[in-house]
């Protein structure tokens, strides 16, 4: 399904993007920003539009599945890093301080300590995301990828059945992004159990 491999490269596109922005590094971070600035204040359907009818014109042909998971990836993984960035930064300097002052080193300080409480911090407003990316999923019809939308809307022009179509669609995505929030409530409610012992 488009919408995992999305996830999955978003992800770890903005976990690349968060830690530029936490960088020491003055130009890591201005690129940082200005991707996460440009990506979220532009429609996802241009930046659609410029993968997949743009680069042809500079002799970049992609495959339709390929411009869409592109496309979605791109535009989630600067959602993703601001995520991770603010879930990182939620946790308080004190729990650094008190790791350095253990003797770790700040990658050790970062893995054992921080990190642990970020993924908390970070974990819920990810999933916010997947549920987005699931439904975003949806604009990829627009460039002709046979995906759930596009299948409802040839059926839809085919049969006359319009409303039935797209509420058997409506309800599709409805299962999928419902299914997912419950699973991830699951997870969170486990993960904070677990941090209580
Ligand atoms: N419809 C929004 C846009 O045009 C999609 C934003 C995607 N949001 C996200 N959290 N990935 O930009």
């Amino acid at each position: 399904m488009y919408s995992a491999l999305t996830v999955l490269f978003g992800t770890l596109g903005g976990i690349v993007f968060a830690l530029m922005k936490l960088s020491k590094s003055r130009i890591l971070r201005f690129v940082a920003s200005l991707y996460i600035e440009v990506i979220r204040g532009t429609p996802l359907l241009v930046q659609l539009f410029i993968i997949f009818y743009g680069l042809p014109s500079l002799g970049i042909n992609l495959d339709r599945t390929v411009a869409a998971v592109m496309a979605l990836s791109i535009n989630s993984s600067a959602y993703v890093a601001e995520i991770v960035r603010a879930g990182i930064q939620a946790v308080d300097k004190g729990q650094t301080e008190a790791g350095r002052s253990l003797g770790l080193s700040g990658w050790q300080t970062m893995r054992m300590i921080v990190l642990p409480q970020a993924i908390r911090n970070i974990l819920p407003a990810l999933g916010n995301e997947f549920v987005t990316v699931i439904k975003e999923s949806s604009l990829a019809s627009i460039i002709g990828l046979k995906e759930l939308m596009y299948n409802a809307q040839g059926t839809a022009t085919t049969t006359f059945l319009t409303m039935e179509c797209y509420l058997v669609a409506a309800a599709l995505y409805f299962i999928m992004t419902f299914t997912l929030s419950k699973i991830l409530a699951y997870v969170e409610k486990r993960m904070r159990s677990e941090s209580r012992m």
